[in-house]
């Protein structure tokens, strides 16, 4: 099976998706901007061909230069793990008669107006959400729908420039800050706490399902640099608190038409028990996510994904022996890492209990923590009793601390 992919170094697990198809059996035609030098040797050494162009993100000359690529050949399958460029995907599978999703389905996908309109018109809770083109139109939405609200860009990620706004007189100045984005989405703010629900189907059909709870919310970690955010997985998915969640996540599914691949949803869980739709991706997450499912179950999701697109089955991936959290930590100061506080004492507690320890070392320079979740480093800890996952996971965020000057 002959299967083009799109982008293969970026985000850091694309590597490891390469790997996953050529293991699977594929050959991999891989579209990227760098050259192909410059892809990870685990990238490299599972492609079968691969194109450089000048700029990933100009979908139309992107387009032209992999049919031409092609030269009349057909790849069997199109395959996007990359949030900006899922639309390219769909588009060029049209293009080819190519399985897998269409723009129509994508849409749903990318386009978090429409991906609510479509959800909500099939019954399920969601928040009230309203687009906006331009200034007026946004203050209009805001005064239908009451503060606080949510206003963010129709097409984002990572949280960029996606504000909570409490009162009719914070509107305006962020309306002037956000006047670069053709459309906007003011949304009902709602209170509770936000959890995942993360997929990977066959034919429509989850073979695997997790459920993880980001603490505190993706917005608060993504404005407040001294917060060292933690990621979860929940080991019991049948605990009553998640059936709700678990349910909603299944129907938007079937709503949005997912075929064969990863799916990645946000949702909140009222202080009333109640349910209520963020916001899905047709792609997995980020933010090293998948390897922290990985650790939660012991298996090999970017072994299984490659088998799942290219032969159409997948392993067993249904035990969750631990719940296993990862805990992103922000340096304090800035230029490059100096030095570390609270880890030995974390460890002499908690290491038989530490599955992956990847901060960055002494003499590093900082990351940007507002463009990459990964910030300073990272921890991954995991046990079979949730409870001290919970205590290891909010020990790490309050009692280790990283240094920078
Ligand atoms: N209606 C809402 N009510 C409350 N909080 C919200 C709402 N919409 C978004 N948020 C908060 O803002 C964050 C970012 O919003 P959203 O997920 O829609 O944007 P995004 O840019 O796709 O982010 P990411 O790529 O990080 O998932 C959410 O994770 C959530 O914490
Ligand atoms: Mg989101």
């Amino acid at each position: 099976m002959d299967i083009l992919y799109l982008n293969p170094s970026f985000p850091p697990e694309m590597p490891m998706f390469a790997r996953g198809l050529h293991q699977a059996g594929a050959r991999v035609w891989a579209v990227g901007d760098g050259p192909r030098e410059g892809l990870p040797a685990a990238t490299q050494g599972a492609l079968s061909g691969y194109l450089q162009v000048p700029r990933l993100l100009d979908e139309d000359d992107v387009e032209r230069r992999i049919l031409a690529w092609l030269g009349g050949r057909c790849p069997d399958r199109i395959e996007c793990q990359w949030e900006p460029l899922v639309l390219l995907a769909a588009r060029l599978r049209e293009r080819l008669s190519l399985p897998g999703l269409g723009v129509h389905a994508t849409v749903g996908f990318r386009d978090k107006p429409e991906m609510r309109a479509r959800v909500a018109a099939a019954g399920l809770r969601v928040p009230r959400t309203l687009r906006a083109r331009g200034a007026d139109e946004a203050r209009a939405a805001a005064a239908a729908l009451g503060f606080p609200l949510i206003l963010k860009p129709v097409q984002g990620a990572g949280s960029a420039d996606t504000f909570r706004v409490d009162e009719p007189a914070a509107l305006d100045p962020l309306l002037e800050r956000l006047r670069h984005h053709a459309e906007l989405s003011v949304e009902e703010f709602i209170t509770g706490q936000e959890l995942t629900y993360e997929t990977l189907c066959i034919d429509g059909e989850p073979v695997y399902e997790s459920i993880s709870h980001y603490r505190p919310s993706a917005l608060v970690a993504r404005q407040n640099e001294w917060i060292s955010p933690i990621i979860q997985t929940e080991k019991d998915l049948d605990a009553p608190h998640l059936a709700g969640g678990r349910a909603l996540g299944r129907a938007v599914l079937r709503v949005l038409g997912v075929q064969t691949g990863f799916t990645h949803m946000e949702w909140f869980r009222t202080d009333a028990g109640e349910a209520i739709f963020g916001e899905i991706a047709c792609r997995p997450p980020g933010a090293n996510m998948v390897d922290l499912m990985n650790y939660t179950g012991d298996i090999d999701l970017y072994a299984a994904w490659g088998a799942a697109v290219t032969r159409g089955r997948a392993p067993a991936l249904q035990r969750r022996p631990y719940s296993a959290a990862i805990i992103f930590k922000r340096a304090q100061g800035q230029g490059r890492i100096a030095g570390s506080s609270g880890l030995d004492a974390f460890l002499r507690a908690y290491g038989p209990h530490v599955a992956r320890l990847d901060l960055l070392p002494v003499g590093a320079p900082r990351r940007d923590w507002t463009q990459t979740f990964l910030s300073d480093g990272n921890i991954v800890v995991r046990h079979v009793d949730q409870r001290v996952t919970t205590e290891m996971a909010d020990a790490f965020a309050s009692t280790v601390a990283l240094y920078a000057r």
